[in-house]
């Protein structure tokens, strides 16, 4: 009869992990490493010494690690907060980042870039059994200055980018059932398989503090408009405002931080932590012909607005990536830009994740391609019971959506025209004329606001 150690044996083999390496070191080990870590002074920014000893204290009295208390900056996580109780992770648990790690190793050295590996080298990423909370944190902050705070879920995208205006990346403390490749809801192996490497390529590090200082300036000016007015009503739309603009500003860190791709010595390299925390999307990402990728300019408003104007969905690989030339482009991404094209997108019609826009440097055409009216066509056409494929949830809602701005605006497409610099072609006749009074009777009830990026993803 098949026993655990026998199932979990067969397991190690087919991912090509050494038994035997899968052995979490006890608590004195750890302290003795951690010890070594904090007083490294050969890194770029040395824990000062007051810090490091209290830290290690902490350490030692057996607390669990929570918020990384290296810097004077600190977060609040309220009833997101969470602890990594290293030593009740099961032998299962750790086998499975063993399994996991293997397998993104196996990808990540023929898929991610240069910069990315030299961050998993530096962290020590991967290794056998699950790192230490305490241990990692310390790596980060003297490579980055940031660090790690638990959480206990996917928190709100608000509270995550409030976490990354401070430096800190939420990072969940559970891990995923063993050979689960890939996840809607963030791990360890995706927070901090996929998303640690990422902070020491140091424009992508800036590009997520940006965000949430993006997020800062988005909030401060709600809250300034809130205490402006008690009107219930006029309450409630700007607070609404304030999270459909941080909605936009996520995408850009959508298709970047988390689904970037970055062209490296003329082969397309992942650096996106959602792509590289998923072996099987790592190889999609790159390799199929399936997915449409786009060669996008960062510093163009253009290419920017076409990102914060561009839905997707969460729960499968992407289907469009947009690969920039070179890291240094992202520089030009600040909180500032963030913020004034959340602001232009919230007036326009918007893109589905399939659709090929007209004046997009397209390197691949996918297999699930559309046109930019063809979301109006499978919603009306496919209602009417036709044999028109229905369209994904993600070209229904940015279908229904755009409807509804084009009966309030019917300059809509041309606006969208002039700021993408090419000419979008208008809504098929009769579509309007056919949806408006279906929306009127609430016939299309769908959630039309995208699932936000929230932690991790
Ligand atoms: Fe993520």
């Amino acid at each position: 009869m098949e026993t655990l150690q026998d199932r979990y044996r067969a397991v190690a083999d087919r991912h090509g992990v050494v038994w035997e390496s899968v052995c979490a070191p006890g608590f004195e080990d750890r302290l003795k490493d951690l010890e070594k870590c904090l007083a490294d002074q050969n890194v770029p920014h040395p824990i000062p010494r007051e810090k490091a000893n209290a830290y290690f204290e902490a350490a030692k009295s057996g607390e669990p690690f929570r918020v990384g208390t290296l810097s004077d900056l600190t977060v609040d996580l309220g009833k997101y907060s969470n602890a990594q109780h290293y030593d009740s992770y099961t032998f299962e648990q750790h086998l499975s980042w063993a399994c996991l790690i293997a397998e993104q190793q196996r990808s990540k050295h023929r898929y991610a870039c240069r910069e990315y590996m030299h961050g998993e080298e530096l962290f020590q990423i991967g290794g056998s059994v699950i790192p230490d909370f305490y241990q990692l944190n310390a790596r980060i902050f003297q490579q980055t200055l940031w660090q790690l705070s638990t959480v206990n879920m996917i928190i709100p995208a608000e509270l995550f980018f409030t976490c990354h205006s401070r430096r800190f990346f939420p990072v969940t403390t559970f891990m995923r059932p063993l050979e689960q490749d890939y996840l809607q809801e963030p791990d360890i192996g995706h927070d901090v398989a996929g998303h640690v490497s990422t902070f020491t390529i140091p424009v992508v590090a800036q590009l997520m503090q940006n965000h949430g200082l993006a997020r800062n300036m988005i909030y401060q000016e709600r809250d300034d408009a809130l205490a402006r007015t008690s009107d219930h009503k006029r309450r409630s739309e700007i607070e609404r405002r304030g999270d459909e603009l941080l909605l936009y500003a996520e995408r850009i860190y959508w298709f970047t931080v988390e689904f970037g791709l970055v062209s490296q010595d003329q082969e397309t390299r992942a650096y996106g932590a959602g792509i590289l925390s998923s072996p099987g999307e790592t190889r999609f990402s790159i390799d199929s012909n399936r997915p449409t990728r786009i060669l996008i300019d960062p510093s163009s408003d253009r290419d920017l607005l076409r990102l914060a104007t561009t839905d997707y969905l969460i729960s499968e690989y992407q289907k469009t990536y947009f690969v920039i030339r070179q890291f240094d482009l992202l520089q030009s991404i600040t909180p500032q830009r963030i913020v004034r094209l959340a602001k232009t997108a919230a007036k326009l019609p918007h893109f589905s994740w399939r659709d090929l826009v007209p004046g997009d440097r397209v390197l691949q055409v996918g297999e699930s391609a559309v046109s930019t009216n063809e979301k109006y066509l499978r919603l009306a056409f496919h209602s009417l019971d036709t044999h028109c494929e229905q369209g994904d949830a993600c070209l229904t809602r940015t279908a229904i959506r755009n409807l509804r701005i084009f009966a309030k605006n019917p300059n809509a497409t041309a606006e969208l025209s002039e700021l993408l610099g090419s000419q979008i072609a208008p809504v098929p006749a009769g579509i309007l004329d056919w949806f408006t009074p279906r929306d009127a009777a609430g016939e299309f009830t769908q959630e039309t606001r995208p699932m936000s990026v929230g932690q991790g993803d």
